[in-house]
């Protein structure tokens, strides 16, 4: 199917919000790598260093610093650009921050997921548009099966309210603007996704790789905690996959859909450290210090994928182990001095050469 989607993808016009973030960036790389005519609408790119930077995504499209923010602005930016197929990264994305600025959480992920819908209804051009939000954007029933995508949204936090907000627009958008319209509007729901290039706050692997770097300590406060974990390329696939169905008519159109990594992807974080740290070469550097008061935060919160695996043909392709080694490897060779491009591409490609 990625040699269908390859030819999909020449020389089509796809704009790209969040194109400076950690799976823009990635996204942004895959579609130039296809041939597509890319442009981008971001901030500046969040972290330092940042794979946007490292990986010179720029100099493959056409990069724009925008704020969706406002309305005016991303206008523009349709209005001459013209896309064919647009995909919504930008979005404040942490929950601690989004305790510290609800309301920078919300302008930007409630607002600025209205201007760009609104911007896009207005675009003679535009044909699908996949909009992703998070898998934090279900009301959290503390069940033990994954939810489905007809859950009732919820979020306990601003951020992850914020993305069951962008979950209503959307919904909102398609009932009243786009049911038998010319664009085809769906959401998209993943899990934290690990992979190379990731220099983003609280996140296990970058803070274990940070440590390894430095040569210090690794310290795991909850070892028994159990986590979802797939590579950034499993979802952007679905999401790549979603666009070329949208486009097509084989998805139902105004729809929703999961991209999660099976019931049998989940491990423990201290089996996570072990890994990356004997990887590293420095096997003896994670120190277990469990946390008493913070064993009963574990909670894991699975998606079922069943749809996206039956509607889309979309399933993960990478075991733990090579979203792991694929992981660890990026950052070795990054750290000694390899081309963060040819090592990101690279990936692309050992992904794609997997049948789902
Ligand atoms: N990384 C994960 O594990 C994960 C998990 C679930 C969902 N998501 C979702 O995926 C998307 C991308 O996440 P990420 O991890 O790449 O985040 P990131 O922080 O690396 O990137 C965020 C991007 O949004 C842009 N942005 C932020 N505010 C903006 C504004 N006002 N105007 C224009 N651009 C703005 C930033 O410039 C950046 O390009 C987000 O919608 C996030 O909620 C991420």
């Amino acid at each position: 199917m990625e040699q269908t989607n390859s030819e999909f993808w020449r020389a089509k016009r796809v704009l790209l919000t969040g194109h400076t973030g950690f799976k823009g960036s990635w996204m942004s790389l895959w579609l130039q790598s296809m041939g597509a005519t890319v442009r981008g609408l971001s901030l500046t790119p969040p972290t330092e260093p940042a794979l946007f930077n490292v990986a010179r995504v720029a100099e493959g499209m056409q990069h724009h610093i925008t704020d969706i923010r406002d309305f005016s602005a991303v206008m523009t930016q349709l209005d001459d650009f013209q896309p064919e197929i647009i995909f919504h990264f930008a979005a404040q994305p942490l929950v601690r921050h989004s305790y510290q600025q609800p309301i920078e959480t919300y302008a930007t992920n409630v607002m600025g997921t209205v201007h760009v819908l609104e911007a896009a209804r207005h675009t003679a051009s535009a044909k699908a548009i996949v909009s992703i939000t998070t898998d934090k954007c279900y009301e959290n029933r503390e069940w033990v099966w994954g939810y489905r995508e007809d859950d009732p949204m919820g979020g306990h936090d601003p951020y992850s309210s914020s993305k069951g907000c962008a979950e209503l627009v959307s919904s909102a958008y398609r009932h009243s603007f786009l049911l038998n319209a010319r664009i085809a509007l769906a959401t998209a729901r993943a899990g934290n996704v690990i992979g190379g290039g990731d220099w983003g706050a609280d996140r296990l692997v970058p803070d274990i790789l940070r440590a390894l770097q430095s040569k210090q300590p690794v310290e795991i406060r909850n070892p028994h905690a159990i986590r979802p974990w797939q590579h950034v390329l499993e979802p952007l696939s679905g999401y790549i996959r979603l666009a070329v169905a949208l486009q097509d008519g084989t998805a139902p159109t105004g729809s929703s859909w999961n991209f999660g990594p099976p019931e049998t992807a989940v491990h423990e974080v201290q089996e996570v450290a072990i890994f990356v740290a004997s990887r590293w070469g420095a096997s003896d550097a994670v120190h277990i210090t469990p946390d008493h008061s913070n064993m009963h935060e574990a909670q894991l919160l699975q998606l079922n994928s069943s749809k996206a695996n039956t509607q889309l043909n979309w399933s993960t392709r990478w075991s733990f182990h090579d979203t792991m080694h694929h992981t660890v490897d990026w950052y070795r060779g990054w750290s000694s001095g390899q081309s963060v491009e040819m090592l990101t591409k690279s990936n692309i490609t050992d992904y794609l050469s997997l049948r789902p």
